[in-house]
């Protein structure tokens, strides 16, 4: 018997931050055998870009100006690695571990609030997409960048929850932080990705809603892998 092959979809996993969609998102990369692209990771490489060229200021005001003029000038990209993991590149240097700092964290939601910064990233996830086969996670992917993806997820928790999430895997990462400094931002971050005027994170009309609050990882990576399954089978 012949089987037919299977269509190749895109997976748009978009929710408030440390909701656990990446994990979510590697994982269902991971076990379909599709590439998992962390779309917050280049936002977090401009934010790096603009502290390391002294377009912050201490009181952690950026420079919109001087790091809109410098766009041209910041080269994103992602290298896979056979084990499926993404490294991010910015200006051919590998700053996976740099960008999931606080600093970077304290600044890029206003760095992700600036228009041109958008269209320029949203372009390269878009050229990212033409393969298929992905698994995206961000804030706008289902609203914005893939507005035809074939299953799109919205996920949900409390600030207290993902802020804990949060903290936890930044003291496993060895990084001394307070567990009120990562609520703090956690909450700020909400704010402004969700008051921003250019794609502010909302839930598309036609993307699934999960609160995993009281989920566990596996629990998390069944109910994803049914609707990913249910997807593919009514296409
Ligand atoms: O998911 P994350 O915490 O790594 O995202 C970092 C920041 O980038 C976050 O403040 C929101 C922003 N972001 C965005 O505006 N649009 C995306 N598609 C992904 C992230």
């Amino acid at each position: 018997m012949q089987h037919k092959e299977l269509p190749r979809i895109i997976v748009a996993i978009d929710g408030y931050s440390s909701s656990g969609k990446s994990t979510m998102a590697r994982r269902l990369a991971s076990a379909v055998g599709y590439r998992y692209i962390d779309s917050g990771a280049m936002y977090r490489a401009v934010a790096l870009y603009a502290l390391e060229n002294g377009m912050v200021s201490d009181s952690g005001d950026v420079d919109e100006a001087a790091l809109v003029a410098a766009l041209p000038r910041i080269a994103i990209d992602f290298e896979f690695r056979p084990d499926g993991s993404q490294h991010t590149l910015l200006n051919g240097r590998d700053v996976e571990t740099e960008i999931r700092q606080l600093r970077v964290s304290s600044i890029v939601s206003p760095v992700a609030a600036i228009a041109a910064v958008r269209h320029d990233l949203v372009a390269k996830q878009q050229a990212l997409g033409t393969a298929r086969g992905i698994v995206m996670d961000g804030r706008d992917i289902g609203t914005t960048v893939f507005p035809d993806a074939e299953l799109k997820i919205f996920v949900d928790a409390s600030a207290e929850t993902r802020a804990q999430r949060r903290f936890r895997e930044m003291m496993e990462k060895g990084n001394a932080v307070s567990y009120a400094d990562v609520l703090a931002n956690v909450v700020h971050r909400d704010e402004v990705d969700r008051t921003r005027k250019e794609s502010p994170l909302r839930r598309a009309d036609d993307a699934i809603a999960l609160d995993n609050s009281e989920m566990t990882i596996d629990e998390q990576d069944a109910w994803l892998l049914e609707q990913f399954n249910r997807t593919i089978n009514s296409l």
